[in-house]
């Protein structure tokens, strides 16, 4: 990251804006007394404190502190911040990064009123544990969608998509956590029907779940080629695999995603 814009703001600290400020200190490449996260409940900053974050109620201050402000509160809750830091954003200093769903890049300026760079970005939780899949969209400068980059890339994966797509993936990156992690879920309680333990079974769903996950991401394959590997002429793979499609297991994931993300594409319109 470009040593003038290394101090980093983030206003809203509830699951995703905490998530952010744990991955940025583990990757090392920030440091805690470098970035400023507020929220309005102040006795809730407390772990953050400690860690050596900067802490704080009052949004200006770490505005004015800060050259990166990422805003990470909810739909509802972001035209009254963007209300208050109006005022003391600097065109030429700040750089917006929102994670807000649903909002815009051109709704975002036209409440703040300024030519401020504005950069959407969708991470996901896995954040907290560096392996977040991050998309990331602008019309700023390469310069500041490298310094988003750099901030995102250092959490995980990123990937440049237009704005419009934002929606799309944030059902898919951002609500597809909750979805792969019902889905191990259920393997683990598939598991305990068949004879383990709730602990063991968990265990033994989650490491095979990231097992097939790498193959993907490291072996660079492609699903059905690693399907057709495990699936015997009459065996048991198969069987069970074709019950589940039977059952709408594709079917259903396909549909959760469209769902999630007709719901994305509505959720900033329709809580003004
Ligand atoms: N959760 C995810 O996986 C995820 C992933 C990608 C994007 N997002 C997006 O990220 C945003 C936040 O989601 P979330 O799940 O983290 O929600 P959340 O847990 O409700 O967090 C929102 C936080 O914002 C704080 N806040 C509200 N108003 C504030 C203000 N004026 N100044 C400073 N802090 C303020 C709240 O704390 P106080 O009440 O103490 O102020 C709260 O901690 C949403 O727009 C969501 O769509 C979420």
């Amino acid at each position: 990251m470009d040593k003038s814009t290394k101090k980093v703001a983030i206003l809203g600290t509830g699951n995703i804006g905490s998530a952010i400020a744990e991955g940025m200190i583990s990757s090392k490449q920030f440091k805690a007394e470098d970035i400023f996260i507020t929220r309005r409940n102040a006795g809730l900053l407390a772990p953050f404190t400690k860690k050596g974050f900067k802490t704080g109620t009052d949004n200006l201050v770490a505005v004015k502190n800060s050259e990166v402000i990422i805003i990470a509160v909810t739909p509802q809750q972001l035209d009254g911040l963007l209300n208050e830091i109006k005022k003391v954003l600097d065109v030429k200093k700040h750089i917006l990064i929102s994670i807000v769903s649903g909002a815009s890049i051109k709704e975002i300026k036209e409440r703040i009123g300024k030519n401020v760079p504005v950069v959407r970005a969708m991470p996901n939780t896995a954040i907290a544990i560096k392996e977040s899949m991050t998309c990331i969209a602008s019309d700023a400068s390469v310069n500041v969608l490298d310094i988003a980059k750099s901030i995102f890339n250092s959490v995980g994966q990123t990937m440049v998509i237009d704005e419009a797509l934002i929606g799309p993936a944030t059902a898919l990156c951002a609500c597809g956590i909750a979805f792969f992690l019902r889905a191990i879920r259920a393997a683990s309680q598939g598991g305990i029907e068949i004879g383990f333990h709730s602990e063991d079974a968990l265990l033994m769903a989650a490491q095979t779940a990231k097992g097939a996950a790498s193959l993907l991401t490291k072996g660079l394959s492609h699903p059905e080629k690693e399907i057709d590997k495990v699936t015997t002429p009459m065996g048991i793979t198969i069987s069970g695999l074709n019950q589940m499609e039977h059952n709408g297991f594709s079917s259903a994931m396909i549909k959760g995603i469209v769902t999630s993300a007709e719901k994305a594409a509505k959720i900033y319109s329709s809580k003004k």
